[in-house]
C-alpha cells in the first residue's frame, strides 16, 4: 500500500535517514537576515526601550486567548505595531555573524523566518506590504500598489476579515537558515518556528487591545508570487490578521 507524502515526509526526516548537513560539509553559514534593497524607504521604529513596563495578569492573558476575527476602524500606533514586532521577532542579541536570540525560540537559533507586514491601518504608515528588518528593528517597503491588500487576501482564498486588520502579519521562511544545520528536517523546524511567533502575537495583542486570528489557509505560490518570493528558497508558512477588538 502507498504511504501518504505527508507520513513519508515524517520517515524521510527521521535523523536516521538524515544526510551530512551543509554545515557538516563545511559549507559557509547563510546571512542571519535576507538581503533587501537599500534604496527603498526604510522607517524607523520606536526602540523596544521606549516601550513602557507593562504589568499583566498572565493567566488572565493565557486564558482569555481566542482567535478575533472582527476588528473595530481603529489605528494601531507605531509604537504598538513595534512592540508587537518586538514580541514576536525581537533581537535581543546578536551572537558575531553566527545567530541572534530573540524574544521567542527556534530551533538551534536558526531564526529562518521574516515577518512581511500587510498594514491597512497603522498611524503614519502609508498603507501597502513591507518587510520586518528584525537586526535593524525598522521597515522596509516592499509593494504599496493599491491593489496588494486584494492580492493578499485572494491569496488567503478570499477570507474577508484580513481586509478590516490594521495589520496581517505574514511569515516566510528563508529554507537554508535552517537546512544549512539540519537539512531536510529542518522543513520540521521551520513550522515549529512559526507557531512559537504565532502564539507570542496572540498574547502580545492583548496587551495592547487587540486581537488575532491565525491562518494557514493560503494557496501558497499564489502568496509567493504577490510578495515576491520564489516559492522554493522562500516561501510563506503563516499569516495571522490583527485589529483593535
Ligand atoms: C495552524 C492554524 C491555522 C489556522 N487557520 C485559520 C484560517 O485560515 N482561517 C481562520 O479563520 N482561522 C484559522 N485558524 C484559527 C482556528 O480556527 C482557531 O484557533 C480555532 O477555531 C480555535 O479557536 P480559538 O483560537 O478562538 O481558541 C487557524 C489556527 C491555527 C492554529
Amino acid at each position: 500500500m502507498s504511504k501518504s507524502i505527508g507520513h513519508e515526509f515524517m520517515v524521510q526526516t527521521r535523523y536516521e535517514n538524515m544526510k551530512q548537513s551543509d554545515q557538516g560539509n563545511k559549507v559557509a553559514q547563510p546571512a542571519l537576515e535576507m538581503d533587501y534593497d537599500g534604496t527603498r524607504t526604510i522607517i524607523d521604529l520606536p526602540m523596544p526601550e521606549e516601550i513602557p513596563p507593562i504589568t499583566i495578569d498572565f493567566m488572565a492573558v493565557v486564558e482569555l486567548r481566542t482567535s478575533v476575527r472582527d476588528y473595530q476602524n481603529i489605528p494601531i500606533s507605531l509604537l504598538e505595531l513595534s512592540y508587537l514586532l518586538w514580541c514576536t521577532q525581537g533581537v535581543k542579541q546578536v551572537l558575531g555573524n553566527k545567530a541572534t536570540l530573540r524574544t521567542v525560540p527556534s530551533a538551534g537559533a536558526r531564526h529562518a523566518l521574516e515577518t512581511y507586514l500587510l498594514i491597512h491601518n497603522v498611524e503614519g504608515v502609508k498603507p501597502g506590504l513591507y518587510r520586518f528588518l528584525a537586526l535593524e528593528h525598522k521597515l522596509i517597503e516592499i509593494n504599496l500598489s493599491e491593489s496588494i491588500s486584494e492580492e493578499i487576501i485572494k491569496a488567503c482564498l478570499d477570507q474577508s476579515f484580513i481586509g478590516k486588520s490594521a495589520v496581517t502579519f505574514l511569515w516566510t521562511a528563508q529554507a537554508n537558515r535552517m537546512t544549512w544545520r539540519y537539512g531536510e528536517r529542518g522543513y520540521r523546524y521551520l513550522h515549529l518556528d512559526a507557531g512559537h511567533v504565532c502564539q507570542n502575537l496572540y498574547l502580545s495583542a492583548q496587551v495592547v487591545g487587540c486581537g488575532v486570528c491565525a491562518i494557514a489557509a493560503f494557496d501558497d505560490e499564489y502568496m509567493n508570487t504577490v510578495i515576491g518570493l520564489d516559492g522554493e528558497e522562500q516561501f510563506i508558512v503563516y499569516v495571522a490578521a490583527l485589529g483593535k477588538r
